[in-house]
């Protein structure tokens, strides 16, 4: 396995661009299967990623990838195939973004249930009352759920009870070509649905958001489309965390800042002084931060997978911290570990309470139990005394491009170890590590 070994006590100083937005990717990707051709540009480098144009390929799409310039290309005119198997759709809690997809191209579909991030129960009863509202036939199987519309997708007037992300998306993509108009209140408005909506009607969709609501006019085909993928929102709160925590400096480019509104002001709650420029932020950390109190909720509120990062970086303030999470039931897997490096940190229920300290220990054999709870931890070792060991990379491999050599752009301190025996973890699916070549059987067929 491979370990990132970090140094930490080092301030973070330079420059990094943001990449394209794994949150906005993962939906565009299932989309590009109602495209003939789809030329995707920005597109993060991602295991999650590599998931997807498996998926792709399954299907039947031809999928080629050029590293260089992050550009990814999808032909989906020769797909045949309706359903996607456990060994694929396990790999990411993402894969259920195809259910709409598949039955807007082919009427019918067969998917494994979701896997991905340990979050907690992550159940998809919006995705299935939103698509049988559309004429969907869903028989819940053993190995999955087989989908059927015989008739084909029919427009909708449907209300999500919570704003999920993935139902939205998933009823998006199903609606583009559905038979007649399509209402979807309630949805969610998260800046990765907006990017769908851009990358849809680019192709041909009509899709409009007006007041709380998102309408769709059913098309009958969708054309070629070459489309730029947002920048991701989370990976600039992560970087402008570990800046806070390290007391650096850094400027970000290729943000869009009115993405990030609701986090910018906690990071001024910090005591960071925060300069906005066009498409870029530089954050400057105060010599000791401020507490801060942070509660998530569906956007436009404060994320919530920018809620273990940010905790990070308040381990080290001087004051008592709140967190609650409004979003997920387990939110704080990594909390543990945090406690380890001495960070004082009281769970009660959804709600967290961190005792800045003076100085962070480093872990010694930290292991990331989730995405963004991986991310935490590398934030916590940047600021922390000595040189800390991380295992269990995949998780940050499914959401961060190319973290090591970013963080090492910024002055920080960060080395790949490979074939580090980590006796606790399952031997795991082959994962790329940061630049090490990934194994072949990862990769789509045509990476350039
Ligand atoms: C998306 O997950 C993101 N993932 C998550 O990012 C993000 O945290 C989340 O949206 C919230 O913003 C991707 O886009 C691939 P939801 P998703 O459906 O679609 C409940 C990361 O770290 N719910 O909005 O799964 C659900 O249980 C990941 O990048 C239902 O009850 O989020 C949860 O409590 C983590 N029934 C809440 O809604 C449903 O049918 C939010 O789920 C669907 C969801």
């Amino acid at each position: 396995m491979d370990v990132m070994a970090i140094e930490g006590g080092l301030p973070l100083r330079g420059e990094a661009e943001i990449h394209g937005a794994k949150n906005a990717v993962l939906p565009v990707l299932a989309a590009a299967l109602l495209c003939p051709r789809s030329i995707l540009r920005r597109c993060p480098m991602l295991t999650d990623v590599w998931s997807a144009c498996r998926i792709l390929e399954h299907l039947g799409c031809r999928v080629t990838v050029l590293r260089e310039d992050r550009t990814l290309t999808v032909e989906a005119w020769e797909a045949r195939e309706y359903g996607i198997p456990d060994t694929l759709a396990g790999e990411m809690r993402g894969s259920i973004i195809f259910l709409g997809a598949l039955l807007a191209r082919f009427g019918r579909a067969h998917i494994a249930l979701p896997g991905g991030c340990r979050l907690g129960p992550r159940p998809i009863d919006l995705h299935i009352g939103g698509l049988r509202r559309m004429g969907v036939r869903i028989i819940e199987q053993e190995d999955g759920l087989l989908c059927t519309a015989e008739d084909g997708l029919r427009g909708a007037d449907i209300r999500l009870s919570y704003p999920s992300v993935g139902a939205t998306e998933n009823l998006l993509i199903a609606a583009a070509l559905a038979r007649g108009e399509t209402i979807l209140r309630g949805a969610a408005g998260e800046p990765e649905i907006d990017g769908l909506i851009d990358f849809l009607n680019r192709a041909g969709a009509r899709i409009s958001r007006e007041d709380g609501l998102i309408r769709i006019e059913g098309v009958q085909r969708l054309r070629e489309v070459d489309y730029t993928i947002i920048p991701d929102r989370i990976e600039a709160a992560t970087y402008l965390s570990a800046a806070a925590a390290t007391g650096g400096e850094i400027t970000l480019k290729g943000v869009e800042l009115s993405h990030l509104e609701a986090v910018l002001p906690v990071f001024e709650e910090m005591g960071c002084r925060l300069n906005r420029g066009a498409g870029q932020l530089t954050l400057t950390a105060p010599k000791r931060l401020s507490p801060i109190a942070v509660t998530t909720a569906p956007y436009p509120d404060f994320p919530t997978d920018a809620l273990a990062p940010v905790m990070a970086a308040s381990l080290l303030a001087e004051g008592e911290s709140r967190f609650e999470e409004g979003v997920f039931d387990s939110r704080y897997l990594h909390v543990e570990q945090l406690q380890e490096m001495g960070g004082q940190i009281r769970l009660d229920g959804q709600k967290a309470r961190v005792t800045g300290v003076d100085a962070l220990r480093a872990g010694k054999q930290l292991h990331c139990t989730d995405l963004r709870g991986g991310a935490a931890l590398v934030i916590a070792a940047l600021a922390a005394q000595g040189v800390s060991m991380i295992g269990d990379l995949r998780h940050i491999c499914r959401g961060y491009d190319d973290l090591p050599a970013v963080l090492r752009r910024l002055g920080g301190r960060v080395w790949m170890i490979s074939g580090v025996e980590e006796p606790h973890l399952p031997r795991t699916a082959a994962f790329n590590a940061f630049g090490h070549p990934f194994h072949p059987e990862c990769l789509p067929q045509n990476v350039l």
